[in-house]
């Protein structure tokens, strides 16, 4: 077995899953988006009235569901309780919630347990904001991608477009509030791991993106 596993970190809409989806394609491996995860909870919450203030509440709900991701073609599927929630998880709403939730301690030591677990026989692609860092510090690969702001939220802007009401600025607006919050959290903020490759993409298209990376994972098998 000389499965390894990639670590595809960075800020909000550098086009992570996209990309990390077409690299676990090209290898064969499993793609695991965790910021689905943390919407999926976010979502959840939202609907149960649990605020992000009431961590008690939170971290109870979150030790009792049981969530599953089944790996699909297109979108990866995530369930809570064998609901499948992923139509729901990237609604503006849940966008603007999202980093609140994402900063509690049983959130994160929960469904970081799950990442591990599900990394544990390689062969995992897993894109997130602390998979080299704090998740997997292991990997063999650990890609830390960014864009400038603008160009993130052109891409975001690109995805959303029909799908909902939202201008340009907005969406900057939400990126850079969201970068704000992600790297100023106290527990496994938003940073690049020092054995991780950066990569910035604000001039390479998705393909160009997709051969560096496997080319990276080649190198190293
Ligand atoms: O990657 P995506 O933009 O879908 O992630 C949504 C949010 O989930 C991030 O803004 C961050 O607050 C949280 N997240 C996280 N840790 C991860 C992945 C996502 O805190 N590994």
């Amino acid at each position: 077995n000389d499965r390894i596993n990639v670590a595809i970190d960075g800020p909000a809409g550098a086009g992570k899953s996209t990309v990390a989806r077409l690299v676990a394609q090209k290898l064969s491996y499993i793609y695991v988006d965790t910021g689905a995860m943390y919407r999926a909870i976010t979502w959840w919450m939202l609907r149960e009235n649990i605020t992000p203030e009431d961590q008690s509440q939170v971290n109870r709900k979150v030790q009792d569901l049981v969530m599953e991701l089944i790996p699909g073609e297109d979108l990866q599927k995530v369930l809570i309780n064998g609901e499948d929630v992923t139509p729901h998880i990237r609604s503006l709403e849940v966008s603007g919630q999202v980093s609140q939730y994402s900063g509690i301690e049983g959130v994160r030591s929960r469904l970081s347990h799950l990442q591990r677990q599900m990394a544990l026989r390689k062969g995992v692609v897993m894109d997130g904001r602390d998979i080299g860092t704090t998740v997997l510090p292991d990997a063999e690969v650990k890609i830390f991608m960014t864009a400038s702001v603008e160009e993130r939220a052109l891409r975001r802007f690109n995805e959303l477009r029909g799908k909902e009401q939202v201008t340009l600025q907005q969406l900057e607006q939400d990126i850079a509030r969201r970068d704000r919050l992600d790297e100023g959290r106290e527990i496994s903020p938003l940073r690049r791991a020092e054995d991780a490759i950066l990569l910035d993409t604000t001039f390479m298209d998705i393909q160009q993106v997709v051969e560096a990376i496997v080319s990276h994972c080649r190198s190293h098998v």
